[in-house]
This record gives structure tokens, C-alpha cells and sequence, in this order.
């Protein structure tokens, strides 16, 4: 349980800031053959999420926070994928800044379940 819960911590950590990394270049015009990329990328960060919200499901954590990672992570892909469709045109930064702060308290709550979970195991016996 312990080295599930590092390995998706690093996961959420590493995946969540090469995600904004790229996509600050993607913002710019840039490295637009990389959307892919950012878009597998993002698929994996959000199963490492779903691993800490069903490690700490084991962790008996708070089943507010486990709802929320599980949801949350389904509202990311959701984003993510219709990211590109979405109010195109002059008002289409206000997705992107949704989609970015959208990723961004994804990050929290992954590392807001690691923490639960890593609490949990060191008050145990
Ligand atoms: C932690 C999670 C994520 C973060 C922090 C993140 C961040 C960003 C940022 C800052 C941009 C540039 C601004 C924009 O166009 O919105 C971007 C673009 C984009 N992201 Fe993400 N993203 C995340 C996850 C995902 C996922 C899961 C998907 C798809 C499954 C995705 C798909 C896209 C697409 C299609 C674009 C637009 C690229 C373009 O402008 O052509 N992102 N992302």
C-alpha cells in the first residue's frame, strides 16, 4: 500500500507539472504536436488519481475526499477531451484558464489523498 500510494503521488506530482509545463507551451502556439502527448499524459495522471482515491478507500479515509477524487478525475478527462470544441472563438480563454485550474485542484486532491493515506499508516499499529 505504501509503495502504491508513493509511486501515484509521484505520478500526480511529476505528470500533473509536465502537464502544465505543456500546456503553457500549447497557450503560447507552440509544440502543438505534443497535444497527444499532454492527452495520454493526462489519462495517466488522472488512473494514478483514481489509485490514491481507491487506496484510500483500504486507508478507511474520508469518503467526501474519495468521492471528490474519483468525480473530479472524470471531470478532467471530460474537460480535457471536449477541451479543443468548447466556446471556440474570443471567449475560449476562459476554458483554458478552467482547464488549468481544473488540473490544478486535481493535483491538490491527489496529494491531499497521499497524505491521508500516509497519515493513516504511520498512526497504525
Ligand atoms: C493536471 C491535468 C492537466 C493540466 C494541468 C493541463 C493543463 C493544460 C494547459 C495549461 C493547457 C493550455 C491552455 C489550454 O488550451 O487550455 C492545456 C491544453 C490542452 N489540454 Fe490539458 N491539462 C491537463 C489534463 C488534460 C487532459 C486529461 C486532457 C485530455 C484527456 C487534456 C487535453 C488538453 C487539450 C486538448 C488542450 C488544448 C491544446 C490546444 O490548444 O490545441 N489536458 N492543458
Amino acid at each position: 500500500m505504501r509503495t502504491t500510494t508513493a509511486v501515484a503521488q509521484i505520478v500526480v506530482r511529476l505528470f500533473g507539472l509536465i502537464l502544465i509545463i505543456l500546456g503553457l507551451f500549447f497557450w503560447s502556439g507552440h509544440a502543438l504536436q505534443l497535444v497527444n502527448a499532454h492527452m495520454l499524459i493526462g489519462l495517466l495522471f488522472v488512473i494514478a488519481l483514481w489509485v490514491l482515491a481507491g487506496v484510500a478507500i483500504a486507508a478507511h479515509q474520508s469518503g467526501g475526499l474519495i468521492a471528490l477524487g474519483f468525480i473530479w478525475g472524470i471531470v478532467v478527462l471530460a474537460l480535457g477531451m471536449t477541451q479543443r470544441t468548447l466556446m471556440q472563438g474570443s471567449a475560449h480563454w476562459v476554458i483554458q484558464v478552467l482547464h488549468l485550474f481544473v488540473g490544478l485542484i486535481a493535483m491538490g486532491i491527489g496529494d491531499k489523498l497521499a497524505k491521508g493515506i500516509k497519515g493513516a499508516a504511520a498512526a497504525a499499529p
